[in-house]
């Protein structure tokens, strides 16, 4: 099979090959690091520029002043996002940092009673994540919460019957499970609806964290009966590094009067906001329905959330629906291409997005292919994780990165 001239194929029949222009893309790179930090959309600079002009002319008034006033800002991004995870907007706000958002999320949804007390996590989730659960549990009292859902061997991706036989034997201890939509690690993606379903059987809440999933993989958080998720916005929503990430918060939750949440003035009825009341009340939607905006504590950062827009415009343009086909396209590329490649093992399994996590033998791989100009990082003890991105990658990068990996082994 001639690869290179199948990949160029494909490339010239992709329907998105356009959009590759609209980031600025590392000169010289094969850039497989979108899973990290996406690349920069070119309508950035004119977003954030805009932010900055007001402010230099409006000073103060610029949070009510001019059609980008900073007050209602964040509701700017609030449809893109909802559209994005598949949420009702009043489940939906953009704010703060992912690691921030958990520890907010824990401490609504971290409720244990009697012997359920636990809180389940995917094997090796991400250590932030891991660091949350552990504190919020200690901080509860108790040591020892923290439990997973466990692995065959290092090399194995995640079985759903082991963490199904898991729930059968220990659910009623379990108080929550907190899960990575995709795992940052091995990259592969857990089936959500059916995870957050036997949690709910098993009477746990179920909440995601998923910085690797948004904008990777199809979401419907709403339908899928998620109880809470949070991701970030620097991966795949290419918002630029520390970008404003966002949180997802379902609607049944939001009717329930009881739910009590950290409080702030950012999260208080707009109305009365600037009355400056002593006590707190919750922002409702046109419904009277309380919306995940009253999660919100401070005055947020606009310059971030600028930085975000036209990425979300980007993907409000394009839909999942055609980014997830040439990820696809892509990405059978690179699986039937990788087993040809000795002295390597693919981790990723079959269910996954962009990402693929390739454990190496010789420790060199990583340099040298940093070295030939590709940009993908490393993981201890011995892996390497690049992502193909359809907004902007080729079937032809594919090709040639593992050309040039097929040398460094
Ligand atoms: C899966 C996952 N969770 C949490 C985090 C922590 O994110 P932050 O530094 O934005 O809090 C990251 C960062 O890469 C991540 O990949």
């Amino acid at each position: 099979m001639d690869w290179e001239a199948y990949a160029r194929e494909a490339d010239a029949r992709d329907p998105l090959k356009g959009y590759r222009n609209d980031f600025f893309y590392p000169e010289g790179k094969i850039y497989f690091c979108g899973n990290s930090l996406g690349l920069q959309p070119k309508g950035v600079r004119e977003s954030v520029n805009a932010v900055l002009d007001d402010w230099a002319k409006w000073a103060v008034e610029g949070h009510v002043v001019g059609p980008r006033a900073w007050k209602p800002y964040h509701e700017r991004l609030t449809g893109a996002l909802a559209r994005l995870v598949g949420a009702e907007a009043r489940e939906v706000v953009a704010m703060n940092g992912l690691s921030v958002n958990l520890h907010l999320l824990l401490t609504t949804f971290y409720r244990p009673s009697g012997e359920r007390r636990l809180i389940l996590m995917e094997d090796r989730p991400f250590p932030s994540d891991r660091y949350a659960a552990v504190s919020h549990a200690r901080l509860m009292g108790f040591d020892d919460a923290v439990v997973h859902w466990p692995r065959r061997s290092p090399h194995e991706p995640l079985y759903l019957e082991d963490l199904l036989r898991f729930l059968d034997e220990h659910g009623k201890k379990v108080a929550l499970a907190l899960v990575g939509g995709v795992n940052y690690y091995d990259g592969q993606k857990y089936d959500i609806q059916t995870i957050t379903e036997a949690g709910h059987r098993a009477g746990c809440v179920v909440g995601w964290d998923l910085a690797h999933a948004v904008g990777n993989v199809e979401l419907k958080l709403h339908d899928w009966d998620v109880d809470f998720a949070a991701w970030c916005g620097y991966k795949y929503l290419n918002g630029g590094p520390g970008a404003v990430a966002g949180v997802f918060i379902h609607e049944k939750h939001l009717r329930d009067e009881t739910k009590m949440r950290r409080e702030g003035w950012w999260g208080h009825d707009k109305a009365t906001r600037f009355a400056m009341p002593p006590d707190f009340v919750p922002i409702r939607d046109d419904e009277h329905v309380i919306t995940a905006e009253s999660w919100q504590l401070s005055n947020p950062a606009i310059l971030p959330m600028a930085a975000l827009e036209p990425s979300l415009a980007l993907f409000d343009r394009v839909g999942m629906p055609a980014l997830l086909e040439k990820q696809k396209s892509m990405g059978t590329l690179m699986e039937n291409l990788l087993r040809d490649v000795p002295n390597v093992k693919v981790l990723t399994p079959a269910e996954r997005g962009c990402q693929f996590s390739i454990a190496v033998e010789n420790p060199k791989v990583y340099e040298r292919l940093t070295a030939a100009g590709v940009v993908g990082d490393w993981r201890e003890p011995d892996v390497v994780r690049v992502a193909p991105v359809p907004f902007y990658n080729t079937h032809s990068e594919i090709v040639e990165f593992v050309r040039i990996l097929k040398t460094t082994v």
